[in-house]
């Protein structure tokens, strides 16, 4: 399939796990992945790997000076951008009793404010028929203990979808979301968490996923680039859970 020859997606946070995913499906089907990470090695290593039709922009999504600067580095390489995949970002999970101010401000400036500013940002170079996809969470649907503060900043994510929807369609840009649950990404490295802690969270995670295992990277990307084509032609609004039921079924 070629559903997008030609065409460009910007990605935040492309250098890995779902991000890089979706940009090596994207460039798969014909199209250019610009793609955002928060350092020069990270970035050059993904573009090594996604080859020529990827191009990289070092840009931290928790960083306004980085994002005032990300529609003119977008323009280096197009004044076009087809599908906006708003993804940058990780987890920290604390107690309510320990989490700090830095924690929250942390979460909030890169999850809400950063995905915020960097839609308005990127919109002048989004014209009719174009797509922007929201990353969220299953973790917005369960009350999970140490999640309060990524919880609240993804269910603001869930909110833009609903708002930033009903502003864009005169634009004839579609929104949406997609809403994974657990995958098998990098996203524990960031948490502070020993590699013997991430395993056993893991351990005690898996038995409760509906499928018993973590999801790929892969099957978010085929669920982004499904919201982004033509074959979704007629959704705006949605927010598509991509986690093997595990915020459906108890
Ligand atoms: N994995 C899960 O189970 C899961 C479930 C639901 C939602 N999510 C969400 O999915 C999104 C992608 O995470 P992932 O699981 O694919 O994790 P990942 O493998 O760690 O990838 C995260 C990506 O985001 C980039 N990134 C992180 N902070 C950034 C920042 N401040 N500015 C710019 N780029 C930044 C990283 O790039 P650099 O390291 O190069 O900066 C990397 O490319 C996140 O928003 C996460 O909250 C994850």
């Amino acid at each position: 399939m070629q559903r997008f020859t030609g065409k460009f997606a910007l990605i935040t946070g492309g250098t890995n796990g779902m991000g890089f995913a979706t940009a090596k499906q994207f460039i798969h089907e014909g199209g250019h992945a610009i793609i955002t990470g928060r350092s020069a090695e990270t970035v050059n290593h993904a573009l090594e790997q996604l080859g020529p039709n990827a191009h990289g922009i070092v840009s931290n999504a928790g960083k306004m000076t980085d994002i005032w600067k990300l529609r003119e580095e977008v323009s280096r390489y197009t004044d076009s951008i087809h599908l906006l995949f708003v993804n940058a970002g990780y987890g920290k999970f604390s107690g309510i009793a320990t989490v700090s101010e830095e924690h929250f401000d942390e979460l909030f400036d890169m999850l809400v404010k950063g995905t915020f500013f960097t839609v308005q940002q990127i919109l002048p170079l989004m014209r009719s028929g174009s797509s922007v996809i929201f990353n969220t969470s299953f973790v917005t649907t369960i009350g999970t203990p140490h999640f309060s503060v990524y919880s609240a900043a993804k269910s603001a994510v869930v909110s833009f979808i609903k708002t930033f929807s009903a502003e864009l369609v005169d634009q004839g840009i579609r929104v949406n979301g997609i809403s994974p649950g657990h995958i098998k990404t990098n996203i524990f490295n960031n948490t502070g968490l020993s590699k013997d802690d991430i395993d056993s969270a893991l351990q005690n995670i898996i038995p409760n996923i509906p499928f018993k295992r973590l999801g790929e990277p892969e099957e978010i990307a085929k669920a982004v680039l499904f919201l982004a084509s033509e074959d979704a032609s007629y959704i705006h609004g949605e927010e598509l859970r991509v986690d093997a039921g595990i915020s459906q079924i108890r």
